[in-house]
């Protein structure tokens, strides 16, 4: 297992450029199944969740190349299994997002039981639920869900909670459906607009209204088109919350400021900037660096892929932050770590945010109190997760002393690059 090993203390400062965003890439590549014709794909990172999502979409048949640096070539004319091996269960979210195109090609689908992590259980009901309603039978049998449908037909669905992968699962079941299909309460990520810019290009009839409500019209055929994938805001805030944590001064080519304006704001009401220029967005620190509350939310709330890099910038904030974590029912675990280099926080089962969440009930470690600021000290830590990673890479960036950090490969899933970016930056970061 790599290891990263990063010796703390230095600014970060100089140039980076955003890479794509995985959370469209790998979704886009699915969306491509969806036409017999090509559809090229720019500004793809090279991570591995893109490359597992390239493997299991080949497994079923398609054509996939990379032809240039970040760009990649898929042609699906020839998609021939509708079985998606077993191998791929608990590795990432992609083989759910399987259904609607396998069920538009074949009419069966077979997709391995998708598990949860060390940040909640993440079940699959939503998407299952959808599917009925869209006409197919979805049955689980041994490791595998199985779907059939002849042809899927247009409906309204109503999503408990606005769910990523459930939006998507339905847009790539309805695109192709007999009829209209309402989805209410969807998603409104940007990484799912970046998706519904795709299908449109591709012929699709998609329309989001106001009120995060998205209404498809069934198309006979989808064709070929060419597409550049959005910057990733995870992998922009994550860097700029290294760069004021470090009291650093970061230029970030190609950060797009509409994808994170809830992240702007929380990082300037800590203390930190930003200057938005038409190449990137520079941040640096504005000032004294000072406690806040905040919560995580759908977009275009606070991200709750945004949370584990933020509590790392508190932990040098002064005074008592306040974190409610409202997406996912235990994603503080990786502050165990934290706390071992120093920080001071305590996690609690109650929403200490200015709203009651769903999690207000049972065992659900789901808040969080910093208090800053306290230094940190290098140590040994096991990455648990990927957004949990890249926290720690900042932790031990800001940390006196070496520190090693044990599963570089979770990181490796979803950041490109990360030990030359944080390199050409000044930050000392070997993989070993
Ligand atoms: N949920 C259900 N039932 C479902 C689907 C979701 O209860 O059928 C619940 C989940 O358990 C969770 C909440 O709804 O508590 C939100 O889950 P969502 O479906 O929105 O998440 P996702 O699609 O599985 C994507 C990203 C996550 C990101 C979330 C929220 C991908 C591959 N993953 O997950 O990103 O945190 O949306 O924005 O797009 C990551 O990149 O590291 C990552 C975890």
């Amino acid at each position: 297992m790599p290891t990263y090993r990063i010796e703390g203390g230095s600014p970060l400062r100089g140039t980076i450029r955003a890479s794509g965003a995985k959370n469209a890439a790998t979704k886009e590549i699915v969306a491509a199944l969806l036409t017999d014709d090509t559809v090229i794909l720019h500004n793809v990172p090279r991570i591995g969740d893109v490359a597992i999502t390239v493997d299991i979409c080949r497994g079923l048949g398609a054509e996939i190349d990379w032809i240039a640096e970040d760009t990649l070539r898929i042609h699906a004319a020839d998609l021939r299994d509708v079985d998606v091996p077993v191998a791929f269960s608990g590795v990432n979210r992609i083989p759910v997002l399987l259904f609607g195109p396998l069920l538009h090609r074949h009419g069966r689908a077979a997709v391995p039981l998708v598990g949860g992590d060390d940040i909640g259980a993440r079940p699959v009901d939503f998407h299952v639920a959808a599917l009925r309603r869209l006409g197919a039978t979805v049955e689980q049998e041994g490791q595998t869900w199985q779907a059939r449908a002849r042809r899927l037909k247009g409906t309204l669905i109503d999503l408990p909670y606005p769910s990523v992968g459930a939006t998507e699962s339905v847009l790539l079941s309805s695109v192709l459906a007999e009829g209209t299909t309402v989805i209410r309460n969807a998603a409104v990520e940007p990484e799912i607009m970046d998706q519904i810019l795709l299908l449109q290009k591709m012929g699709a009839l998609i329309a989001v209204e106001v009120d995060r409500t998205i209404i498809v019209e069934g198309v006979a055929r989808l064709r070929g088109a060419e597409h550049r994938v959005l910057a990733d805001r995870i992998e922009v805030a994550s860097f700029a919350a290294a760069a004021v944590a470090t009291d650093g001064d970061v230029f970030i080519e190609g950060a797009e400021q509409t994808t994170i304006m809830a992240f702007s704001n929380a990082l300037r009401r800590v203390g930190g900037d930003f200057d938005v220029r038409p190449e990137g967005i520079r941040f640096y620190r504005g000032g004294e660096l000072t406690a806040i509350a905040l919560e995580t939310d759908v977009h275009p709330g606070f991200a709750t892929d945004w949370q584990q890099p933020f509590v790392v910038l508190l932990t040098q904030a002064r005074g008592l932050s306040v974190i409610h974590e409202t997406v996912y029912e235990r994603r503080f675990g990786y502050t165990r770590e934290l706390r071992a280099m120093g920080a001071t926080i305590q996690i609690y089962n109650t929403c200490v945010g200015a709203k009651a969440c769903r999690y207000r009930y049972g065992d659900h470690p789901h808040s969080c109190l910093v208090q800053g600021p306290t230094p940190l000290r290098g140590t040994r830590m096991t990455i648990p997760d990927l957004r949990a990673g890249f926290s720690y890479l900042i932790a031990a960036l800001v940390a006196h002393g070496e520190s090693k950090i044990d599963g570089a490969q979770y990181v490796e899933r979803g950041y490109a690059v990360i030990p030359e970016k944080i390199d050409r930056l000044g930050g000392r970061c070997t993989v070993e």
